[in-house]
């Protein structure tokens, strides 16, 4: 599928500092952007100040663990209550979302998930999912949106990636963007996360592994929209794009 795969971070569509602070105008300049792009895509948007605080609350987190029913449900309900503001923002300017669980990937009615997917993007709608709370063993785990970007990459071969967040990139110890990422980045120091999930590094281990795939991936801030749109095409911007390091 020619699809570009765009991560919208927790940290850009909302304010993480205070609680279910969902950031509206920036994801309806995101939406415009993305509309205008022409580009196949298919989105997938973080937990940020809904999924987090709740799933930390409840003791959810990516490695699994006995949670309580209560705690599974009212992180997904979070989640879900944040996918129906996002989808009311991508709709106001024409894009028009059919939300997914990520569980679709697996379990799909007779057809590859990426038949199924190009289905939906044919009929003129944009495939949107968002991270959820999985079972894993005897337990419960909080699947990252950057993991299943990851999948989505894989299953749909696709050309590229873009990850939008709060940050123009990756920065190093000294707080200079880095322009391109390998590897070795990975021994960067990443302020601790105040994240359900990996933050930053969790995210650059799935972007790596996007990268070896043959995708592109550029990581981009979401309050500059013009270097999103050059991202989104393909074209030069400012930020971090990661480097396939077995090339
Ligand atoms: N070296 C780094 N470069 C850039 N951002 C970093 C770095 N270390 C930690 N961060 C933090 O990681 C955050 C992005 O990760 P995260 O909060 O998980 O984003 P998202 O919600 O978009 O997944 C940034 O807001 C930044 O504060
Ligand atoms: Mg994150």
């Amino acid at each position: 599928v020619d699809a570009v795969v765009v991560k919208l971070g927790g940290s850009v569509i909302t304010d993480k500092s205070s609680p279910f602070k969902y950031r509206g105008e920036v994801v309806t300049s995101l939406a415009r952007a993305m509309v205008s792009s022409s580009q196949k895509m298919v989105l997938v948007h973080g937990g940020g100040s809904f999924g987090h605080p709740v799933a930390t609350t409840y003791g959810l987190s990516s490695s699994p663990s006995r949670a309580t029913p209560d705690g599974v449900s009212r992180t997904r309900e979070a989640m879900f209550k944040l996918n129906r503001l996002v989808c009311q923002s991508l709709s106001s300017v024409g894009l028009y979302a059919y939300t997914f669980s990520p569980f679709t990937l697996v379990q799909k009615a007779g057809m590859s998930a990426s038949s199924w997917i190009k289905k939906i993007i044919d009929a003129g709608l944009t495939p949107v999912t968002f991270g959820d709370i999985v079972i894993e063993g005897d337990g419960f785990k909080v699947l990252s949106g950057d993991t299943i970007s990851y999948e989505l990459c894989r299953i749909l071969k696709a050309k590229r990636c873009v990850f939008v967040l709060d940050v123009d990139g990756v920065y190093n110890n000294y707080g200079r963007l880095i322009r391109e990422i390998t590897r070795s980045s990975l021994n960067l120091k990443f302020k601790r996360a105040d994240d359900a999930t990996g933050g930053m590094r969790l995210k650059l281990i799935e972007a790596l592994k996007i990268a070896s795939l043959g995708t592109q991936v550029a990581l981009v801030s979401g309050f500059k929209i013009h270097e999103f749109s050059k991202a989104l095409q393909g074209r030069e911007f400012h930020g971090t794009i990661v480097r396939n390091s077995a090339q």
